[in-house]
């Protein structure tokens, strides 16, 4: 490494200090120096970014790791991603996110393992070490007190010291402890007023200097903010190309005695030392299978009440099963924003209940409250490619109107493609146009509201006629357009999207919401009513819960209370299913005999629900996280979100638990709780004296 080191011009060297790319860092092709590639990241490896690119396995989000508790599990999850960042050709995932659950509302709640910093710094110690183990490095997110969206890019975490140690930093500093992450992601937002990626106290004297940290740290995408960057402890700037780490900025900073070489040298030093470590020979665990993913969705069911024993039902038992819920049949399985991958299948939960029960039987499907924000993307088993395959067929032009034969062409399993950056010189995102077509099968007949969102310029045919028109205006737009439809009378449909070439992230999506009933309440609880057990698949979606911004309040969205309400008012042995990634307030959860938390539980949530809700498995997930009974019982709700570009952490150390149990304050579910089907009996308990001090309380 010295050696390589001492060969470098200060330009070579100043020009590893940002990325070469959105995803790469930069190469220095006279010394055999290779690129290296990141890829989010957390709960799959997104890889080649241009939508015909690889699937991706599907691992249930880090809240559910979390509430595993077992981090001999996670571990085995850190290598499958490895595995897969592998097979993608890439070197860095950017992962685990160690933020804490400070306020229920923070966006990314869904994407941080847990409320406690033990259990997340262990449960990040097993994930890195399974990557690591398999040469790939993990990328430690985001350092620190990252723990809200809301005006992310500008706020300041304010935080006393003790708490900035004993809660935000602790994760980070255990992992580094017991599995020491190859590289870590500086955060968006500043703390104590001067920015994360600027932050000399925290990056220099803390991270390297206090705990002797060797590796690499890097910024968040675009998360770097002055020109004070290239002479602070921050030692790569993403993405590329570079901003404040202007190489010829640098050179002539060095040159005129403004920046120290040996800072130069400790930033190349550690980018080497990254590529030695990521380059060099590791077995190559296997890929994750659907074993694996199930077992771990599986593992983070918390049962949250099971009274009277509802569950487990009796799968073998001819019965009529009620299944309602958006969610049921359009399954939540990660959460928004830089998370999401393209998963390799999706298992519903309407899916995995209906293939666990078999013929004798009945399952019957209400969707009871629509809760999606952006129309739910339109349904694969509708859509047949050109060549007859499901899905659309693609075709791709390299220039801006769709001119001449494509310049290649595949088949896609999904209607939504969006693009930022790129890793695959196929596209190049700038300028590009496209073609999707097909068919669509209706399975009912009546109105079909047909959405789509689009950056850049799209239209849509349905049936040979332009129902939506993006095309004389550019921009980021969405319309919805009604068409009446037949069942089983296939329709041609059509998407033609020319790129947005200014833009920073594309997309051209088509959601379609097939026709609903009159009275979607009514018509769920009068199925409830015929049927012998009713689940209620209830939650939210990643448009809802997401990065980029905060939710609101703790409720469910739409008319999911109500709906809950009336169900269990019609029938009495109802189940509620929560597919959400944070804590939701249950105003009907004393009528409700039995609530399971199934999180955003990846590729196999479906199968991993039916596996507990039928007793093939018992449930022993426990909670990561505590449930208050309402928003305004939480720790941090008379300070967030903060306003005037500050917002204190004023709970000091009483963060999640800590607070509850300081203030006497019963909350609905413990940190920590979680049911099984097991029965536990304690009994002839003795006292081992007579007198005792009282309990000890802090
Ligand atoms: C997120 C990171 C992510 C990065 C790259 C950022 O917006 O905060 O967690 O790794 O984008 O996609």
């Amino acid at each position: 490494m010295e050696q390589l080191l001492n060969e470098m011009t200060l330009a070579e060297k100043a020009s590893l200090l940002a990325g070469a790319t959105t995803w790469h860092t930069a190469a220095i092709e006279r010394l055999n120096l290779p690129a290296i590639q990141v890829s989010d990241g957390p709960n799959g490896v997104r890889g080649a970014d241009d939508n015909l690119g690889e699937t991706s396995v599907c691992f249930p989000v880090g809240v559910a790791m979390g509430a595993t508790w077992n981090s001999d599990l996670i571990e085995q999850v850190g290598a499958a991603l490895a595995a897969e960042v592998r097979v993608k050709g890439a070197h860095v995932l950017l992962a685990p996110t160690v933020n804490i659950h400070r306020t229920p509302l923070a966006g990314r709640n869904f994407e941080c393992f847990a409320e406690d910093p033990y259990l997340s710094g262990a449960i990040a110690s097993a994930y890195i070490n399974g990557l690591q183990k398999a040469g790939v490095a993990a990328s430690l997110k985001h350092f620190v007190a990252n723990d809200q969206e809301f005006e992310r890019f500008s706020m300041s975490s304010e935080v006393a010291e003790r708490p900035l140690h004993e809660i935000y930093l602790e994760p980070f500093r255990l992992a580094l402890e017991k599995a020491n992450p190859w590289t870590i992601m500086s955060s968006y937002n500043k703390v104590n007023g001067i920015y994360s990626s600027e932050n000399d106290v925290l990056l220099g004297d803390i991270l390297k200097e206090m705990w002797g940290y060797d590796g690499l740290v890097m910024s968040d995408w675009y998360g770097t903010y002055s020109d004070q960057v290239p002479g602070g402890s921050l030692d790569l700037e993403m993405p590329g190309p570079a901003r404040w780490m202007d190489p010829a900025k640098i050179v002539a900073a060095v040159e005129n005695g403004d920046l120290d070489p040996a800072l130069v040298d400790d930033k190349v030093r550690r980018l080497l030392r990254l590529v030695e470590r990521v380059t060099a020979d590791y077995p190559l665990p296997p890929r994750a299978d659907g074993q694996l993913t199930r077992q771990v969705a599986t593992e983070a069911i918390v049962l949250l009440k099971n009274e009277g024993d509802l569950l487990p039902l009796n799968p073998d038992k001819p019965q009529t099963i009620a299944v309602i819920g958006e969610n049921a049949q359009w399954a939540q399985i990660m959460g928004g924003g830089s998370s999401q991958v393209n998963p390799h299948y999706i298992v519903s939960p309407l899916a995995g209940i209906r293939q666990r029960v078999g013929e004798d039987v009945t399952v019957a499907y209400q969707i009871g409250a629509p809760i999606h924000r952006l129309a739910p993307l339109a349904n694969l088993d509708w859509l047949t490619a050109v060549d007859g395959q499901q899905g659309l067929s693609l075709d791709y032009f390299h220039n801006l109107d769709l001119a001449g034969d494509p310049g290649h062409s595949g088949i896609v399993q999904k209607t939504e493609l969006t693009w930022f950056g790129t890793v695959n010189p196929l596209v190049d995102p700038a300028h590009f146009s496209l073609r999707l077509s097909g068919t669509l099968t209706p399975t009912e007949s009546g109105d079909y509201q047909f959405h789509l969102w689009s950056i850049g310029r799209a239209r849509l045919w349905v049936d040979g006629q332009v129902v939506v028109d993006h095309w004389e205006e550019a921009g980021d737009r969405q319309t919805t357009a009604a068409v009446s439809l037949t069942a089983n009378q296939s329709v041609s449909v059509k998407i033609e999207y020319i790129t947005e070439p200014e833009g920073k992230w594309r997309i051209v999506r088509l959601g379609c919401v097939p026709p609903l009933p009159a009275d979607p309440i009514q018509a769920a609880v009068d199925l409830a009513a015929r049927a012998d057990v009713a689940i209620v698949v209830a939650g939210l979606t990643r448009e809802w819960e997401s990065e980029g911004f905060d939710r609101p309040d703790l409720r469910l969205v739409g008319q999911q209370d109500e709906l809950i309400a009336r169900v269990v008012a019609a029938n009495p042995n109802t189940i509620v299913v929560l597919n959400v990634g944070s804590p939701v307030e249950m105003p009907w959860a004393n009528a409700v005999p039995a609530i399971v938390q199934s999180w955003y539980g990846g590729q196999e949530a479906g199968n991993a629900l039916a596996s507990v809700l039928f007793g093939d498995v018992a449930p022993s997930g426990k909670l990561p996280t505590t449930f208050p009974m309402r928003l305004e019982d939480t720790p941090a709700f008379i300070n967030y979100p903060g306003e005037n570009g500050k917002v204190y952490y004023g709970e000091g150390l009483f963060v999640g638990y800590r607070y509850y149990d300081k203030k006497h304050l019963a909350p609905l579910f413990p940190f920590g709780h979680g049911l099984s089907y097991t029965q536990f009996a304690y009994d002839n308990l003795r006292l081992n004296g007579d007198k005792f001090t009282p309990a000890m309380r802090f």
